[in-house]
C-alpha cells in the first residue's frame, strides 16, 4: 500500500516534470497547497518532535479514513478545514506533514503541511509545551521545499509553480491562550496592554507573510482567529456558566482580527493584484454555528465530544483497560472534539463557509474564486 502510493507520486512527478511541465500541472495536481498554522491545521509535524502538544493516540483520528481511523496527529476525530477545502477542489491526497521523513522528495507537487501544535504567530507562544515549531520556523522549513524546487525544476519554474498555489496561515489562537492564561508570564512578568499585544500580533504576522511572498507565493489566505472565548477550555478556567462565552476574550479577538483584515487589505493595494490575500473570517461562522447548533444539526455546542468538561481536558484511549476518558456516543452531534479544537462535523460547515461564502466571511473574495484567480 505504502510502496504503490509512493510510486504513483513518483510517476505522477516524472509525467509533470517532463511532459511540458506547466501544462501538465493542472491535471496531475488539481490543487496544490502550503499549509502554516497551529494545532487547528496540524497534519502530523508534532509526532517528529518533542512535545506535550501531541495527537498521536486514540482517539484522534478515530474517523479519519485515509488511516482507517488510526491517529495521524491530527487534533481532530476526522479531517482539519485544510483538509476539507483540499478534497473540494479534487486534491487526491493531503499535503504531508514537513517533518515526516521523505516527505520533500515524494510531494512537493501537491503542497507541504508546516503546521504544527501549540505554535503562535510570537516567537515566544507555546512555550510550557517544549517543542513546537513557530510561524518563522515554519516560514524557514518552506525556504528549504523551496531551494529543493529550485534544485529539481529551476527557479523561473518554481516562481510559476509557486504562483498558482495557495499559501494557507491559520494561527493566532495561542498566542491568545498564552496571553490567556495567568500562570504563563508574556514578555517578563507584566503582561503587556492587550492593545500593544494585538499590534505585536500584527505587525510580526504581517513580516512573516511579507517574507512568505518575497519567497515567491502569491495567492493567501489568512484565518482569522476564532471565538476561543467559546471554547470548553476558557468557558472553565473562566468559571462561566453552561453557553457562555468569556465576552472579554472574543472582544480581544475580534479587536485583533479587525486589525488583520485592515493590514491584509493593505497588503492587497501594496502588492497586489499579482499577490492576493483573503481575509477568512473564521469567527463570524463560529459564533452563527454555535448560536444556531440546532439548525446545523449539532445537539451539543457545549461540551466536548472527548474529555469532559473540567480540567485536565485529558482525551485519550487505552486499550484493555478502564482509563479511557469519556467518549460521546455521536461525534457528529459536537461542535468540540476537545476542550480547543472543533469536530469534523464544525470543520465541514467551517470549510463550506471559506469556499462559497459573500465577502462577509471571506474578503475580497472566497477560496473558490481565489482558486480560479490568475493575475
Ligand atoms: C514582534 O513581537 C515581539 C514580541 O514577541 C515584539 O517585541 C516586536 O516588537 C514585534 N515586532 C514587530 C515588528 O512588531
Ligand atoms: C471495564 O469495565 C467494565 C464495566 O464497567 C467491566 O465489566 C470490565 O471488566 C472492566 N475491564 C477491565 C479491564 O477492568
Amino acid at each position: 500500500m505504502e510502496a504503490l502510493k509512493i510510486s504513483q507520486c513518483f510517476l505522477l512527478w516524472f509525467m509533470c516534470s517532463t511532459v511540458l511541465f506547466l501544462n501538465a500541472l493542472q491535471p496531475c495536481f488539481a490543487f496544490t497547497s502550503f499549509v502554516f498554522g497551529d494545532s487547528l491545521v496540524d497534519a502530523g509535524n508534532n509526532d517528529y518532535i518533542f512535545t506535550l502538544s501531541k495527537a498521536d493516540s486514540p482517539p484522534y483520528g478515530i474517523d479519519f479514513k485515509p488511516s482507517g481511523g488510526h491517529p495521524t496527529g491530527r487534533f481532530t476525530n476526522g479531517r482539519t478545514i485544510s483538509d476539507i477545502v483540499g478534497q473540494a477542489f479534487g486534491a487526491k491526497s493531503f499535503p504531508p506533514p514537513y517533518l515526516a521523513p521523505n516527505t520533500q522528495a515524494n510531494s512537493i507537487l501537491g503542497g507541504i503541511n508546516y503546521a504544527s501544535g501549540a505554535s503562535g504567530i510570537l516567537d515566544e507562544t507555546g512555550v510550557l509545551f517544549i517543542g513546537r515549531v513557530p510561524l518563522r520556523e515554519q516560514i524557514n522549513n518552506f525556504e528549504h521545499s523551496r531551494s529543493y524546487m529550485v534544485k529539481v525544476m529551476g527557479e523561473k519554474t518554481t516562481m510559476e509553480f509557486l504562483k498558482k498555489a495557495i499559501f494557507s496561515v491559520t494561527i493566532g489562537s495561542n498566542d491568545f491562550l498564552n496571553y490567556f492564561q495567568p500562570t504563563i508570564p508574556v514578555f517578563g512578568n507584566g503582561k503587556v496592554s492587550p492593545n500593544l499585544f494585538q499590534d505585536f500580533m500584527v505587525s510580526n504576522l504581517t513580516i512573516h507573510l511579507k517574507r512568505l511572498h518575497l519567497l515567491g507565493a502569491r495567492k493567501f489566505i489568512v484565518v482569522g482567529v476564532g471565538p476561543l472565548g467559546c471554547i470548553p477550555f476558557i468557558r472553565a478556567i473562566k468559571l462561566l456558566p453552561s453557553g457562555h462565552c468569556s465576552a472579554v476574550v472574543n472582544e480581544l479577538i475580534q479587536g485583533y482580527n479587525t486589525k488583520l483584515n485592515g493590514v491584509l487589505d493593505k497588503l492587497n493595494q501594496e502588492l497586489g493584484p499579482e499577490a492576493i490575500f483573503i481575509y477568512a473570517n473564521s469567527f463570524d461562522i463560529f459564533m452563527k454555528i454555535i448560536g444556531n447548533y440546532h439548525q446545523y444539526g449539532f445537539e451539543d455546542a457545549n461540551e466536548p465530544c472527548c474529555g469532559g468538561y473540567f480540567p485536565p481536558f485529558i482525551c485519550f484511549k487505552s486499550s484493555g483497560t478502564n482509563r479511557s476518558s469519556a467518549l460521546c456516543a455521536d461525534r457528529s452531534k459536537y461542535v468540540f472534539w476537545d476542550a480547543y479544537h472543533p469536530t469534523e462535523a464544525a470543520n465541514m460547515i467551517i470549510a463550506k463557509g471559506l469556499i462559497d461564502g459573500d465577502e462577509s466571511v471571506s474578503y475580497p473574495i472566497n477560496i473558490r474564486e481565489l482558486y480560479k484567480y490568475n493575475s
